[in-house]
């Protein structure tokens, strides 16, 4: 695949994937790709975890199911994350950003304002959305064929000083380089960051997974192959719109228009 058609393709992958295992063929080019990313000094700060194990891909579902359903019943979660929910195509198409939640039961739809707030908790409960998402987050994961953990070197990653800031940018790197190689493999990917929301159930997974005290675990994904006929989640967004490059730069100096 052409490398601007891949990273205009890249998208996050939110149904099941195919059933099929990802070949070791597949994930050792996924690494050896994104250990070319760029790093600062060359550090290449990361480390890589592929997990193909299934009864470790459960124990991590069963975790990142629960985190959903606590994350929904905790009213925090959207007093900090509602500014990026749309509820129409409207909504999104005039800030061309955030996520569009375009596909969920028909019977939530006239309440989707209402359950996706703060204060929606209730009726939240009522249709039991919490349940609905667990689930399909416990069931994407579980059936997810390959987990990629990316973990950082604290040697690095001292908030305090600029390498901090530098290992964070190189994180950021690597993980744009090992999506755009699963977009040109005919794979998927999606982040999964609801545990990291819950205190402890990070920990959990990082614990299962041996992940000494001088790393930190930065990120967690779910990947396989992706087949466009596979049905979407019972609530599910998108999110492809992006923003003019007029309103994202400048040219020369902030302010002066681009083109
Ligand atoms: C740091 C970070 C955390 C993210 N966490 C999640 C997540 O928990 N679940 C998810 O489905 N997507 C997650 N995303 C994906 C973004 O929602 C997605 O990249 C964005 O909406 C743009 O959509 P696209 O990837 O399809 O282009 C995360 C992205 C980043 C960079």
């Amino acid at each position: 695949m052409d490398l601007l058609e891949a990273i205009v393709n890249r998208k996050t992958a939110n149904s099941k994937f195919a059933d099929k295992k990802v070949s070791d063929e597949h994930i050792e080019l996924l690494i050896k790709m994104s250990s070319h990313s760029p790093s600062h000094f060359n550090s290449q700060p990361w480390r890589f975890i592929a997990i193909t194990d299934e009864a470790a891909i459960g124990n991590i579902a069963k975790i990142a199911g629960d985190s959903m359903v606590q994350l929904m019943n905790d009213g925090r979660f959207w007093k900090q994350y509602r500014k990026y929910f749309r509820f129409s195509e409207d909504e999104i198409e005039k800030t061309k950003d955030g996520i569009h939640i375009d596909h969920l039961p028909a019977v939530l739809k006239p309440f989707v304002r209402t359950i996706f707030s703060e204060t929606g908790g209730k009726v939240m409960a009522k249709f039991k959305v919490p349940r609905i998402l667990g689930n399909d987050e416990e069931k994407l994961v579980a059936s997810s064929p390959l987990l990629f953990v990316i973990c950082l070197t604290k040697e690095e990653y001292k908030k305090e000083e600029l390498s901090g800031f530098y290992s964070v940018i190189s994180m950021g790197a690597v993980i744009q380089t090992l999506w755009l190689v699963t977009t040109s493999l005919g794979m998927g990917m999606q982040f999964i960051s609801t545990p990291g929301e819950i205190p402890g159930n990070w920990k959990s997974i990082s614990d299962m997974l041996n992940i000494p005290g001088d790393f930190e675990m930065c990120a967690i994904f779910r990947m396989g192959y992706v087949d466009p006929a596979i049905k979407r989640p019972a609530i599910d967004w998108r999110s492809s719109q992006r923003k003019p490059i007029e309103e994202l730069s400048f040219k020369n100096k902030w302010g002066t228009a681009i083109k």
